[in-house]
């Protein structure tokens, strides 16, 4: 069994984004990228930490913009604007979920798409699904890296992933059936998601469901990505996937931490330079 180790490939493409991060400098290019958090959940204060981190080390600027909860969503979108003309700043991210009051539509719409880094626009969705990207989603970009790395094929695999969110299910499915994998998109509602395990090459779990799979779900060298993160009541994080004893079983499987996560993040800073240079160059 081969572990999927998104931390090391997220500090080799850290390495290399540092290099060109020197390298806009020198024409006096310095990116930046805005951090929009609202209210202080737990999770979110702690993604939007390990992003501002992730800026620091690779030397592009982050502004950081932690509102109230009770920010009211007129507030939140004088900033965006005040954002979107602020030549300083290449992108833009708002860490989701909102709070209910807000309509996260309307904020995501109100976004500059050249620096929508999280490729959340509905323009940015548009282009990924004509299959002409401006920017890739951070999440399902890290996890196609990850399976690039270790040379996992995709083409005409069967391919189950479970949770259809926009932010990953999603746009996951729409890039992996691009490189020509057979995709099923399963969820929460599915019935009989065992049968569907249990015939599938690859799976890709995003619910946020400690122990939805399990060892008798999967075949033998099933490659597995988790991208759950659950936290238990002691503070320890875990993923969708049954670790200890679906391990034992895959060819392939990503930890929880330090599989998926810190590719998102990788991705995340690989796309605000890639903003910068098409705002800058
Ligand atoms: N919430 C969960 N994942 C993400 C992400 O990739 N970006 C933002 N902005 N919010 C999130």
């Amino acid at each position: 069994m081969v572990i999927l180790d998104g931390k090391k490939l997220a500090d080799e493409m850290k390495t290399e984004l540092k290099t060109e991060v020197f390298g806009l400098k020198e024409k006096n290019i310095l990116p930046g990228l805005a951090v929009v958090l609202v209210g202080d959940d737990e999770a979110s204060r702690i993604y939007v930490r390990h992003k501002e981190k992730a800026c620091h080390e690779l030397g592009i600027q982050s502004f950081s913009h932690h509102l109230l909860e009770n920010v009211s969503e007129k507030e939140l979108l004088n900033l965006i604007f005040k954002l979107n003309t602020d030549k300083k700043v290449h992108g833009i991210l708002v860490q989701l979920p909102l709070p209910k009051y807000i309509n996260e539509t309307k904020i995501i719409e109100s976004i500059s798409p050249e620096k929508d880094i999280d490729c959340f626009h509905p323009e940015n969705i548009g282009k990924l699904f004509l299959n002409e990207p401006r920017f890739l989603p951070c999440t399902p970009a890290g996890i196609l890296a990850l399976l690039k790395k270790y040379r996992i094929e995709i083409s005409g695999r069967d391919i189950l992933i479970i949770g259809k969110s926009n932010i990953v299910g999603k746009p996951l499915s729409l890039m992996l059936s691009n490189l020509n994998a057979t995709v099923t998109l399963a969820h929460i509602k599915t019935k009989n998601l065992k049968e569907k395990t249990l015939s599938a090459d690859i799976i890709i779990t995003a619910v946020g469901r400690p122990g939805l799979i399990t060892a008798d779900m999967v075949k033998q060298d099933v490659v597995i990505v988790d991208v759950g993160m659950n936290r238990d009541v002691n503070g320890k994080i875990s993923g969708d996937v049954d670790f200890e004893k679906v391990s034992k079983i895959a060819s392939h499987i990503t930890p929880v931490p330090g599989g998926v996560g810190p590719m998102t993040i990788a991705i995340l800073m690989k796309n605000t330079l890639t903003a910068t240079k098409n705002l800058c160059e």
